[in-house]
């Protein structure tokens, strides 16, 4: 039997790229996003070139009693839910004296509040089952301070230690749960966080493609850890080796504004 997955934040990015997989591999899928015209037309395609069931649920996650509503209609259409991919998610850019409130406040719901009661519904029944597994997407800034975009690198600090904790809690089940931490990477992320302004914007990039590979891979083994690319993994090592206060200068002289 086909196993279904739910992937937030589907209509694009890493996201699209992680759904193209999946349903490449035989999965079904249910497709989570804001942009409702673009996850019907991808619904559309999916069911046409794989023959695999889609169902399309066009919400902001991050709404009050949205992933509630989501788990409850996935349950009267009988929909079991055998993975759960939370990668809906977006960046700000800024010092935080000049940064909007109320977008950060946003970013906190999407990034944190959604991925963990998204979590905290399904996971239990995949327990039950004794099979499944989450993928929460979180960063490679997961692992550093980051000034100049100080909330979106803690939001992923969180991501990061709260997959590896459940992971831990779930050994021996036969469920899994991966953090997929990837670089800076090719999508509307740049654009929509405002970061283009920085350094570090300029520096290597990978593929989104590149990274759903290696996320859809290691999470189908289980893998509790997906630091995608080589020169990533190096990077996250960093903190290990330096002294705190100077990883975080580090981090700083990186996402400075370009000059002019
Ligand atoms: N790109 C990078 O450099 C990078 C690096 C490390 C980690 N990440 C993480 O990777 C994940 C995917 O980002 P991306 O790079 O693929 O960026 P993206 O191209 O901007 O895609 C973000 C996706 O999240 C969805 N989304 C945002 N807010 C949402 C909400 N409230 N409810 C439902 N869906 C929402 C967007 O869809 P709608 O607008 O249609 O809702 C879109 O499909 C994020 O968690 C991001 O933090 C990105």
């Amino acid at each position: 039997m086909r196993k279904t997955v739910l992937i937030t934040g589907v209509s694009g990015g890493i996201g699209k790229e992680l759904a193209d997989r999946f349903v490449k591999g035989g999965h079904n899928i249910v497709l989570v996003a804001r942009s409702e015209s673009k996850i019907v037309e991808l619904a559309q395609e999916y069911r046409k070139k794989y023959g695999i069931q889609a169902t399309v649920i066009a919400k902001d996650v991050a709404a009050p009693g949205v992933p509630e509503e989501i788990f409850t209609e996935l349950k009267e259409k009988g929909i079991t839910v055998d993975y759960l991919v939370n990668n809906a998610g977006f960046g700000l850019f800024g010092t935080f004296m000049e940064t909007d409130m109320e977008l950060e406040v946003n970013m906190i719901d999407v990034n944190i509040k959604a991925l963990t009661v998204m979590t905290k519904l399904f996971l239990p029944d995949m327990i039950k089952r004794g099979q499944g597994g989450v993928m929460n997407v979180a960063s490679l800034v997961g692992f550093f301070p980051g000034p100049m975009m100080s909330v979106y690198y803690a939001t992923k600090a969180y991501v990061l230690s709260f997959t590896e904790a459940l992971a831990n809690e779930v050994r021996g089940t036969g469920v899994t749960l991966t953090a997929l931490c990837p670089g800076l990477t090719s999508t509307g992320f740049v654009d929509r966080s405002g970061m283009g302004a920085s350094k570090m914007s300029k520096g290597a990039i990978m593929e989104a493609g590149q990274v759903a590979e290696e996320g859809y891979r290691g999470f189908l083994r289980g893998k509790t850890l997906i630091i995608p690319g080589a020169r990533n993994r190096f990077i996250a090592f960093m903190p290990r080796l330096l002294p705190r206060k100077m990883v975080t200068r580090l981090i700083r002289s990186l996402q400075d504004r370009t000059e002019h």
